[in-house]
């Protein structure tokens, strides 16, 4: 069930239902908005995105034996347990593959200085639409590595909290995303944008006029093949820096990509036309935000979707139709498809004029082309992942 809200008693009354004790800690790691900046992120680039008001909770209490039992009900409202013995790091699939995220966790744990717990039971559940763009698996990923580090009474800073977060999908789920994700879920604040220097992963934060909301069109679509897809531009990306001789695409400009690009295959020139293209958007947007020209900052939004659409082609028609439909309407400043593309959802930046009757018209045009309505969602800007309550014995 996609409840607005959880409040932490709901959450310690769900736990106490599924393991029949109190959790010992109760954390919250948001989802996020990538508001420009697509596919920069492992490229070296930075990236503007948000953290939502929406995300995944972990409860989680240490048990005496050695099993990690872990649940989650954040599909569909349907309880789904692993239950696994201490370390052992077994990759699960089909209904199970959720559980990959606290296991890439813990894999990673000792890397950064941090033990692993023996024996716990562990509950997340979400109010984030999985599969949509918004990152449920950082949200889970982040919530998890705070609830197994905070137990131990033990603090860890946001920009680490991130790393680990992203190693766990690195090198345990074997996703080459970037640190977009779980940066923006770590470093999240309500009214701001988190703006991440990828190449040195540094963290800030970049006001957002007040009045501006966000909206949400997730299609419910998401092309079969899409962690591929995703690996495949991320390694054409690779090839782009090689041909250019430089150590990430961000270092690259477009003058030198003109001196060469007879030499590279069409494709890997047209990824690389995107990236760079990106990273001046974002230096603008910012530029932008700070004057106040929220229009302007609508029209970079627009811009990358149409650079999706035909130079990165991660974009599908399902998107396209929203973008387009978007975009002619009064009050819609920009629009975009949010995250990794091939499906999923778009962004639209909108004015006060823009509303549930106008957002709710885009649907309904929607549905007579593909034969269901999008998910539509209001996002507001969030505060990042945190703990919200520890058992008295932990204080
Ligand atoms: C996914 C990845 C991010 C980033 C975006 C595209 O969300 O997890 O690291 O690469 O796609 O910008």
């Amino acid at each position: 069930m996609l409840l607005d809200n959880w409040t932490t008693e709901q959450i310690r009354r769900k736990f106490a239902d599924v393991f029949g004790h109190a959790p010992e800690i109760i954390t919250f790691a948001p989802g996020r908005i990538e508001f420009l900046g697509n596919h920069t992120d492992y490229n070296g680039g930075p990236v503007l995105g948000a953290a939502i008001n929406r995300g995944v909770w972990v409860a989680f209490a240490r048990r005496a034996d050695s099993r990690w039992r872990m649940a989650s009900d954040y599909r569909q409202g349907v309880l789904h347990t692993v239950d696994v013995a201490a370390y052992e790091f077994v990759k699960q699939c089909g209904e199970a593959a959720w559980a990959n995220y606290p296991l890439g966790v813990l894999s990673v744990l000792p890397a950064y200085g941090y033990s692993v717990p023996d024996g716990f039971n562990f509950l997340a559940t979400s109010n984030l639409p999985v599969g949509s763009g918004l990152s449920s698996s950082a949200a889970i990923e982040l919530a998890s590595a705070l609830a197994f580090i905070a137990v131990t009474g033990r603090h860890c800073p946001p920009d680490i909290l991130a790393q680990i977060g992203r190693s766990a999908e690195n090198d345990f789920v074997k996703v080459p995303c970037g640190i977009l994700d779980q940066g923006v879920s770590a470093f999240g604040r309500s009214n701001h944008l988190v703006h991440i220097d990828c190449r040195h992963n540094q963290f800030e934060h970049v006001r957002l006029p007040t009045d501006v909301n966000f909206w949400i069109f997730n299609t419910h679509t998401k092309h079969a093949l899409v962690d591929g897809l995703y690996a495949g531009r991320h390694s054409e990306c690779r090839q782009a820096a090689t041909l250019l001789g430089v150590a990430t695409l961000a270092d690259a400009t477009f003058g030198q990509l003109e001196a060469v690009r007879s030499l590279m295959p069409e494709p890997v020139v047209k990824r690389a036309l995107h990236v760079l293209g990106e990273i001046a958007r974002v230096r603008e947007a910012i530029a932008s935000l700070a004057e106040g020209a929220v229009p302007r900052v609508g029209k970079l939004l627009t811009a990358s979707h149409r650079s999706s659409q035909k130079l990165f082609e991660n974009s599908s028609p399902e998107l396209n139709m929203l973008v387009d439909s978007l975009v002619v309407i009064p009050g819609v400043y920009g629009a975009r498809l949010t995250g990794g593309g091939f499906g999923g959802a778009v962004l639209a930046l909108t004015g006060q004029d823009f509303q549930a009757v106008e957002a709710r018209a885009v649907g309904v045009h929607y549905s007579h082309r593909f034969g269901a309505e999008p998910q539509i969602l209001q996002l507001r800007s969030g505060e990042g992942a945190r703990v919200l309550n520890k058992a008295t014995h932990l204080r």
